[in-house]
């Protein structure tokens, strides 16, 4: 990594300890509300691959009166005002565990999951295609109309597929890449609003 890099990732790092958060993944999710105002107070949001918890830690704070779950294979600390589950995303019917603390269903999944990089890039990118069909399967069981989704992915060879997929399913879909998201990093979000419904 070069000194630059290092010292953006670096000061990212610094700052979410500075701040109280809990990982510098949270500098990313903000950076993507500020632009495309994706939270607002009162919603229902479901947080996927929640773990340590920054994403849940900012979006609770911006979501005071609404309903924050957190989902991660690995436990997380207690966040206030945030209910966490623990579980896979491609365990059968995860959506019932889901579904448990907010009947109605969710007005905003968010997902920042990526399996363990293997080094190979399209290994990786195909995972984490897979990993974006998945959220979509599981948005069709929890997602309101009209409700967002915003899913981590990797670039290469699928990035037209999966945009095509959300276009399936979203009016709007927007692929993005936050400032603090490492240049060298391969990392790229999809954001989707109005759900057509499930
Ligand atoms: C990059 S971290 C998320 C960081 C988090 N957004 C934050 O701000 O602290 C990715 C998380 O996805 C979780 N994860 C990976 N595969 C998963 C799966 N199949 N189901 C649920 N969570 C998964 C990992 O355990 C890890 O905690």
């Amino acid at each position: 990594m070069s000194w630059i890099k290092k010292r953006r990732s670096e000061t990212y790092y610094k700052r979410a300890k500075t701040e109280g958060f809990r990982s510098r993944a949270v500098y990313k999710l903000k950076q993507m509300d500020e632009k495309f105002s994706i939270i607002e107070d009162g919603i229902r949001i479901l947080d996927l691959g929640a773990s340590p918890g920054g994403w849940s830690q900012y979006s609770s704070l911006v979501n005071q009166g609404g309903i924050n779950v957190a989902l991660d294979i690995i436990p997380m600390r207690r966040i206030e005002n945030v209910y966490f589950v623990k579980g896979d995303i491609f365990q059968d019917d995860i959506w019932t565990k889901i579904l448990e603390f907010s009947s109605d269903g969710y007005d905003l999944v968010l997902s920042d999951i990526l399996m363990h990089t293997s080094g190979d890039h399209s290994r990786d990118q195909a995972n984490s295609y897979f990993i974006a069909k998945r959220i979509l399967e599981i948005c069709e069981h929890v997602l309101t109309r009209n409700g967002k989704t915003l899913v981590k992915t990797l670039q290469g060879d699928l990035t037209e597929e999966s945009r095509k997929e959300f276009r399936k399913h979203f009016r709007r879909v927007f692929l993005t890449k936050p400032a603090s998201s490492l240049p060298r990093s391969s990392e790229l979000y999809i954001l989707g609003e109005y759900y057509s419904g499930r």
